[in-house]
């Protein structure tokens, strides 16, 4: 039997390393988390955190620039709900990231590039695990599709 050789398709699933950007709001962090941990490269994926006062101004066109910049995947961490500082802006993000999911369906790049996660006291070691599933969900979607047309 001869071996079995790789596709070129094969093995960027392989090497492929998801950039996930994690967009949290500030209040559902435990205080002095140590987020080094979160941004550490693995072996498996990249991650990159910024921290928001409140989920609810994150805009479908942030998420497209952020997608448009590269960046495989987007995770959002909000408060639960009826928990937001701001009343209801985690429920207008939810309503944004459902609406912007829909529109990376349509334009076939994968509504599994985008998601969110509501829940307080997130410690960096849970940062870096939801960043890693959502590095997960991305992976069998291959590479951003926009990625290096801006460059
Ligand atoms: Fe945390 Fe609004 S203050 S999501």
């Amino acid at each position: 039997m001869a071996p079995r050789t790789e596709t070129a398709g094969e093995k960027t699933a392989e090497t492929f390393k998801p950039e996930i950007v994690v967009l949290y709001c500030q209040h559902c962090v435990v205080q002095d988390a140590d987020l080094t941990i979160a941004m550490k490269a693995t072996s498996r994926f990249r991650a990159k955190l910024v921290m928001m006062p409140c989920t609810g101004k994150i805009e479908p066109s942030h998420l497209l620039k952020i997608l448009a910049h590269g960046a495989d995947g987007i995770q959002v961490l909000g408060c639960p709900y009826q928990q937001c500082h701001r009343l209801d802006g985690n429920l207008r993000a939810e309503k944004r990231i459902e609406y912007t999911r829909q529109l990376l369906h349509q334009i076939r790049m994968g509504p599994e590039r985008l998601g969110m996660e509501r829940g307080l006291d997130f410690s960096g070691l849970q940062l870096m695990l939801l960043a890693e599933r959502r590095a997960d969900a991305v992976k069998p979607l291959g590479p951003n599709p926009m990625k290096g047309e801006r460059e």
